[in-house]
């Protein structure tokens, strides 16, 4: 009920349609309602047993005042006029010209209330995929770490229609439906007492049974909504390791996997369908047999003679009767589709409900422009309990280099990814200038840093906009920093050039040209910090060479933190840190550390260079 409530909260403000909806929709269900009664004198037309009716009718128009009284009295009074100069035949026109009017005043206000429900579907599917994708894109990089995109997907996609399908298309069962149950149990009343009574004894006993129904279809919805989202991992796993897939002959393999859970679903399906499809025939049957029950009773009423209802009234009050069970069951069959929806809105809820780890203080500053330089101390780390960075403790002068190297899995891209803030230390410190990064805002921290990762991160767009990824840069400006990177020669040489469209994940172009173009990325942002994690190592010697050139022109100006596998890309570097399992082995340029006997920056550049010599 609360996960319902908030989901309705998304159609705010509700002022600007309840109102307006709540009365198209009395006016649909009370001219629904009139048509059903017309029934009576229908049949008091046909059966020729209008010799009452005078006698029944007010002496002149009755005054108006709202209730069932008036509405009869009014209607009498016109139809003993009518009688009494038109005759039967013209009864029978007067009561069907008002069947079709009052038809056609409900279905015309019924359709202005589902306008308007489409105007607040519209609107809360809109809003929840906004927050969902806004707090996402909050979410610390770590959260994705551990949560498959499978999953993430299927909430995206499935679940929010699954919403949209179920809780905000029932919200038309939800309010309009207890509406038609509640005026057209009034009329039911006025009509007869005793014969509404009995029928509220049995109402409930077939309501009870229908809960446990959708007690059932709520707990399987769960579980085929997270099969869903296990398949969707599996298919996108697929679509972006294809190449390896197909290259170690994997297609049986990853077809079994993706088959156990198509299995799985389709199982979870059978099982929603059988439940749900039992509510159905379930429901009619109560349904039947409640008539059944209510004519049997209302029969030996009318038999025994001891009451005064007229054969007529008993058929309308039946007719009427049974529509109160359209509604009643459209309740029900909703009250399934809801349980579904409010499982996928839990699963969307949740994600919205996540707050994110890492997040501005509330009293956080902006990070002043960077002046001095960059302290690490004491810094600890760990993605879980075991420690992957301790005790580091590093300082970066401004305008200095500092490399980072050490055998693969040693930490190096994990301190790297501290300094932005895309995990925060589990203990130590980050200070620039003295400021502890995590009292700064995130924003003004990675405004003065310039990235470029292990993997080249890149957007279906075309080259210029991937260059110029949210700046303002000019054309001239964006050129400029593709010559530095080295990247403008192999642009221009696209059919396109700036404009060619490098597909998904910058699939159309090679490992080294993505690399390049992150580069020049970096090098646009001009920021006064750069973060480089293997930025050149998707290069060949020759390329590489040359924007190695560049880097380091662009880094003469700049403070930076430069990771690399290839210990001669580092040499010039100010400091040079080997990290070992987490931990500063050793530090120094690339002559002191050549120089220390039997030490790891010496075995390794050794080892580097017997490969070179091998090759
Ligand atoms: N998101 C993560 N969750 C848990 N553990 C992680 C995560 N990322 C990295 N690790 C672990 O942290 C350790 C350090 O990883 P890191 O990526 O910092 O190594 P690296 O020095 O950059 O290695 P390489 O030279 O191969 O890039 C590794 O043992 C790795 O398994
Ligand atoms: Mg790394």
């Amino acid at each position: 009920m609360k996960t319902y409530l908030r989901i309705l909260q998304y159609a705010r403000p509700w002022a600007a349609f309840l109102p307006q909806y709540l009365l198209y929709t009395v006016l649909a269900t009370l001219f629904g309602l009139a048509n059903f009664t017309l029934i009576i004198p229908l049949l008091q037309v046909l059966f020729e047993k209008t010799d009452q009716v005078p006698t029944q009718a007010p002496a002149q128009l009755p005054a108006f005042h709202l209730s069932l009284d008036w509405v009869k009295d009014t209607f009498n009074y016109f139809f003993a006029d009518v009688l009494a100069t038109q005759g039967t035949m013209g009864a029978l026109t007067f009561v069907c010209v008002i069947v079709v009017v009052s038809v056609l005043c409900s279905n015309l206000f019924r359709y202005l209330s589902l306008r308007l429900l489409a105007k607040v579907r519209a609107r809360v599917i809109r809003n929840l995929r906004h927050d969902l994708y806004s707090r996402i894109l909050q979410l610390q990089l770590g959260y994705f770490a551990g949560e498959r995109k499978g999953d993430l997907m299927s909430r995206f996609t499935s679940d929010v229609q699954e919403v949209e399908s179920s809780v905000v298309n029932t919200m038309t069962a939800v309010i309009q439906e207890p509406l038609r149950i509640i005026f057209f149990f009034a009329v039911l009343f006025y009509m007869s007492l005793p014969l509404t009574l009995f029928t509220l004894i049995l109402l409930p006993i077939s309501g009870g049974l229908i809960a446990g129904v959708a007690k059932r279809l709520r707990q399987q919805a769960k579980q085929s909504q997270s099969t869903l989202g296990s398949m969707l991992s599996v298919i996108d796993e697929t679509l972006g390791g294809i190449r390896v897939i197909k290259a170690f002959n994997a297609q049986q393999y990853i077809e079994g996997k993706f088959e156990d859970q198509n299995d799985e679903y389709a199982r979870t399906s059978r099982r929603i369908d059988n439940t749900r499809d039992l509510a159905s025939p379930f429901s009619e049957f109560a349904g039947v047999a409640v008539v059944a029950g209510l004519l049997y009773f209302g029969g030996t009423l009318i038999l025994s003679g001891d009451s005064n209802l007229t054969g007529e009234t008993f058929i309308g009050y039946v007719v009427l009767f049974s529509q109160v069970l359209t509604p009643a069951k459209a309740l029900s069959s909703s009250f399934g589709n809801i349980q579904r929806g409010l499982v996928a809105g839990e699963r969307v809820l949740g994600i919205i409900d996540t707050e994110p780890a890492i997040r501005d203080k509330p009293n956080a500053k902006l990070l002043p422009d960077f002046q001095g330089q960059i302290e690490l101390r004491n810094l600890q780390f760990a993605y879980g309990t075991e420690p992957v960075l301790q005790d580091i403790n590093l300082t970066i002068q401004k305008g200095k280099t500092v490399a980072l190297v050490g055998p693969s899995g040693s930490g190096k891209s994990t301190l790297a990814d501290l300094l932005p803030r895309f995990y925060d230390p589990t203990g130590g410190q980050i200070l620039i200038d003295g400021h502890d990064v995590r009292d700064c805002t995130i924003h003004s921290v990675r405004e003065q840093m310039g990235i470029v990762t292990q993997e080249s991160i890149l957007f279906n767009d075309t080259i210029f906009n991937n260059i110029r990824f949210n700046t303002q840069a000019t054309e001239a400006e964006v050129m400029e920093a593709a010559r530095i990177a080295n990247a403008h020669d192999f642009i221009t040489a696209t059919p396109d050039g700036y404009q060619t469209i490098i597909g998904d994940r910058g699939g159309r172009l090679s490992g080294g040209q993505r690399q390049r173009l992150s580069i020049a990325r970096a090098i646009l942002r001009n920021p006064p910090i750069l973060i480089l994690d293997e930025a050149t190592s998707a290069l060949d010697t020759e390329s590489e060479k040359l924007v190695q050139e560049a880097l380091t022109r662009l880094m003469q100006h700049r403070t930076s933190l430069v990771i690399a596998h290839r210990l001669s890309t580092v040499q010039h570097a100010d400091e040079i840190i080997v990290l070992h399992q987490g931990r500063i082995a050793e530090r120094g340029t690339h002559e002191e550390l050549l120089r220390r006997p039997g030490g790891l920056y010496q075995r390794l550049s050794q080892m580097q260079a017997t490969n070179a010599a091998l090759v």
